[in-house]
């Protein structure tokens, strides 16, 4: 057991379930909670309900609750090691949410840029679920307890939301929640970057452009070779992004070595675009092919999948119940 700073605290963190994993998830997330689950106490949720607040038809939120389980898991979750489990299974969140709620003022939630930016995009479906999706989202994480949250920097605001809910409830009733902080193993925060030549891999931009662990090994080499790398590149001026992003790129799964003879080639002019992707097309075929056969099998194992669920949900519920107990006493709730 680690004893530091670190002993003790426990790591929560919530996944949602839109469908297909890419590499920017791996590196950015994934690969963060595979060895976190070796150091700490560790909580990982698929955030279901967080998804009704934008998409109330359901038609395929069992499947993607499926795969988003799956692909996690062919990565390296191990549902013996964390509790992997589904929001929803967990009754007590939707508890604490409902404390949460008396101590959130509409004033700050609208001034979410979560918020507001979904609501710019469906004014017709602005309800009180997505206004108090960050009040949700700190119940997901201080049920546990839990003190530090692998996260990206998109979720900063609703991080620091939560922290805001648990102190003000620690204020207003004793001290329960410890405050969650975001948690990152390399301070700098790894970029996959897209194939386009800017920006970063994501799930909803340009599919080309996009890696996902689900691709087969055609489409793989196909994207790659058709990285953006076409910029007549002067060694002496330095290098271009696009080309920035394929040495990226080729960091994250190539050997060294192969970097290093392709950086030497860039440097003396010599370097030939077609083979440096052919190489990280083969590279990235290696990565990602492993991930997806172990996803694929996963995914039509039905009973692996339901006994992940309901022993992670298990896990989950023994953890949460005893801070519900706090809080219930805390609040006043115990008349006998
Ligand atoms: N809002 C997060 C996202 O969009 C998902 C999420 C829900 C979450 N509950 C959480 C993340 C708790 C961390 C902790 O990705």
């Amino acid at each position: 057991m680690i004893d530091n700073e670190h002993s003790g605290k426990i790591v929560m963190s919530g996944i949602r379930p839109t469908g297909f994993l890419h590499l920017g998830n791996y590196f950015g997330a994934i690969r963060n909670y595979v060895r976190l689950q070796n150091e700490f106490e560790c909580y990982f949720m698929v955030a279901d309900l967080h998804s009704l607040t934008t998409h109330p038809d359901t038609k395929e939120l069992k499947g993607n609750v499926h795969r988003v389980l799956a692909e996690n898991i062919a990565c390296g979750l191990d549902p013996e090691k964390a509790a992997i489990y589904c929001q929803s299974h967990l009754y007590e969140t939707g508890e604490l949410y409902l404390y949460l709620n008396m101590l959130a003022y509409k004033g700050e939630l609208e001034k979410t840029v979560t918020f507001k930016e979904k609501a710019r995009l469906h004014p017709q479906n602005i309800n009180a679920g997505l206004l108090t999706y960050p009040v949700l989202q700190a119940a997901d994480i201080i049920i546990h307890r839990a003190s530090y949250v692998p996260v990206g920097k998109d979720q900063e605001q609703h991080l620091e939301m939560s922290r805001t809910f648990a102190n003000r409830f620690n204020h207003r009733y004793g001290n329960i929640f410890p405050e969650p902080h975001a948690f990152n193993y390399n301070q700098e925060l790894v970029k996959v970057p897209s194939l386009d030549g800017t920006g970063k891999m994501s799930k909803s931009e340009n599919q080309m452009a996009t890696l996902y662990l689900a691709d087969d090994d055609e489409t793989i080499m196909k994207k790659v070779k058709k990285a953006k790398t076409d910029t007549v590149a002067d060694p002496s001026q330095g290098m271009p992004e696009a080309i920035q992003n394929l040495f990226l790129l080729m960091k994250l799964v190539c050997d060294k070595a192969v970097v290093e003879k392709f950086e030497n080639d860039f440097k003396n002019g010599s370097i030939r675009y077609g083979d440096a992707k052919e190489q990280l097309g083969k590279d990235m075929i290696a990565f990602i092919s492993p991930i997806r056969e172990k996803a694929r099998n996963i995914l039509e194992n039905k009973q692996y999948l339901k006994e992940v669920m309901e022993k992670g949900a298990e896990k989950a519920r023994k953890n949460a119940g005893k801070t519900m107990e706090l809080v219930r006493e805390a609040i006043g709730l115990k008349y006998f």
